[in-house]
């Protein structure tokens, strides 16, 4: 017989299924589709909606305390947390279709499908990565030459590593159609005139040979297959000048059972938005990274939720 698991375990996998459940039937039944059109109570909505007011008014009630909604006055609303659980719940409403064909649902590893997902996704990642990125940003800062921040997104390392470098110059890269995003996000961090910002595909791009005294890869390589990987640190060391620094965060397997846990939904969430991505091991960023003429990692924590590291190895100084 299997040892019985522990009460905080039994609870809190109880508590995952009953959010998600909660969530999935506000979706389906239109209820936060309702509110996106303006606060309301529970009667109101349950009358919009045809729902039995009772349950809608519980139902309400726990995304509320679950902090998907707002209430004031006894008027439900969405927040920003909305649109994000609204986004994540319409990918994985479809992860039996992933299962059944193992193709993703939108290819984040090409150009269009990162087009197509990244623009709405990036602001959120800004605040989940803040944290981490003023951490990175301490051991990365002052940088000796210009930054380049590849698929920048909202920019949430580069723009940490302005903050606490006064004098860092960066090029943020990213495709066109998310630019805009990354845009926005600078001129939000007042960090315009420490900013430019390149509209491009990093595989086709014309960039200056050794030019960067930091190249910045945040949550990028999990994106791709190995092969990929490996050209794209080939790619990146040539336009790091000598004795730059290739800076890249991502997650790492763990064997943490916390970490556990959010990795193998991270893995499996992946192979809903890519069509070969994955969580490398150590062992495949030092070997690309040796492939690539780079020297050897140095590998530092940076935060358990989300469980990310920060990877960095330097280019030889002639
Ligand atoms: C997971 S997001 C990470 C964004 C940001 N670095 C961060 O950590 O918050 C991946 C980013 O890579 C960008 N990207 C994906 N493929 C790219 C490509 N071929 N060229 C340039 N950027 C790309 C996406 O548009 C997106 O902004």
């Amino acid at each position: 017989m299997t040892a019985a698991p522990p009460a905080d375990r039994i609870v809190e996998l109880g508590h995952v299924v009953e959010a998600a459940a909660a969530l999935r039937t506000a979706v389906r039944l239109g209820l936060l589709e309702q509110l996106g059109r303006g606060p309301a109570t529970a009667d109101e909505v349950a009358v919009r909606c045809g729902t039995a007011p009772g349950a809608t008014g519980l139902l309400l009630e726990a995304l509320e305390a679950l902090g998907v909604l707002r209430r004031d006055d006894g008027r439900y609303a969405v927040t920003v947390m909305t649109r994000w659980v609204g986004t994540l719940e319409a990918g994985w409403a479809r992860l039996d279709d992933v299962v059944r064909t193992d193709r993703p649902i939108v290819a984040a590893d090409t150009p269009a499908g990162a087009a197509e997902l990244y623009p709405e996704v990036v602001p959120f990642l800004t605040r989940l990565f803040a944290p981490a990125a003023r951490q990175a940003a301490e051991r990365l800062a002052p940088v000796d030459g210009e930054v380049l921040d590849v698929g920048a997104g909202a920019a949430p390392w580069s723009l940490a590593l302005a903050a606490a470098d006064p004098r860092a110059r960066i090029t943020a890269l990213d495709l066109p159609d998310v630019l805009p995003v990354t845009r926005r996000a600078v001129s939000q961090a007042g960090m315009d005139d420490r900013f430019r910002l390149v509209p491009g595909d990093v595989f086709t791009a014309d960039l200056p040979e050794e030019a960067y005294g930091l190249v910045l890869l945040a949550n990028v390589c999990h994106l791709f297959d190995a092969d990929t990987n490996r050209a794209l640190l080939r790619r990146l060391r040539r336009v790091l000048r000598p004795g730059g620094t290739l800076a890249v965060v991502d997650a790492l397997p763990s064997e943490d059972p916390d970490e556990r846990r959010l990795l193998a939904l991270y893995a499996l969430g992946l192979r809903l938005r890519t069509v070969a991505g994955a969580v490398y091991p150590l062992a495949s960023y030092s070997a690309w990274t040796e492939e690539a003429g780079l020297g050897p990692v140095d590998a530092v924590p940076l935060s358990r939720t989300p469980p990310l590291a920060l990877l960095t190895c330097t280019a030889p100084a002639t």
